[in-house]
């Protein structure tokens, strides 16, 4: 009776170290954020003050939230991890955006970690969509 509880308990506990979403880098991945990435995208991914479609006086845009109620979800993974890398300068569709680039900072693997944080902060939907339709487990 004992090994019948015991099995299932281990299965589970080895699928969620196996998972994308390994909590350990979550929390590095906070930490990253709150010491690289809040200065500009606000505390927890919120955004930045008032309304973040508008854009700054000099034609620039502002750091989106990236806590899900923004844009960020309809990049696919690459692609955020390329703004991270490059910064805001190869945005693209013409636009030269000023997002510091990260490649020298961050390693691929922290990069990654905070890209698993970023996915965290957002609704369970939109988590569970992306995550499907980018095979992401
Ligand atoms: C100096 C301010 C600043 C810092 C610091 C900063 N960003 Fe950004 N970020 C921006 C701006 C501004 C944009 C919009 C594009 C542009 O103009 O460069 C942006 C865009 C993004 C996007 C694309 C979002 C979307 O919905 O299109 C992601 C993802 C992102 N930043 C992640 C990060 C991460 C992760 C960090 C920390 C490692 C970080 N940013 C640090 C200013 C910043």
């Amino acid at each position: 009776m004992k090994k019948l509880i015991l099995v299932p308990l281990f299965t589970t506990v080895i699928y969620a170290g196996d998972s994308w979403y390994d909590k350990e880098d979550i929390v590095k991945g906070k930490e990253l954020f709150t010491k690289n990435c809040a200065v500009c995208h606000g505390k927890e991914g919120v955004g930045p003050k008032g309304n973040w479609r508008e854009k700054l006086p000099n034609g620039k845009m502002k750091p989106p939230p990236l806590n899900g109620t923004a844009h960020t979800w309809h990049h696919k993974p690459e692609l955020l991890k390329q703004i991270i890398k490059r910064g805001g300068a190869t945005y693209g569709k013409g636009y030269v955006g000023w997002m510091p680039p990260f490649k020298d900072k961050l390693s691929n693997k922290e990069i990654e970690n905070v890209l698993k944080y970023i996915h965290s902060l957002w609704a369970d939907r939109v988590r569970k969509d992306y995550d499907e339709f980018y095979k992401i487990k």
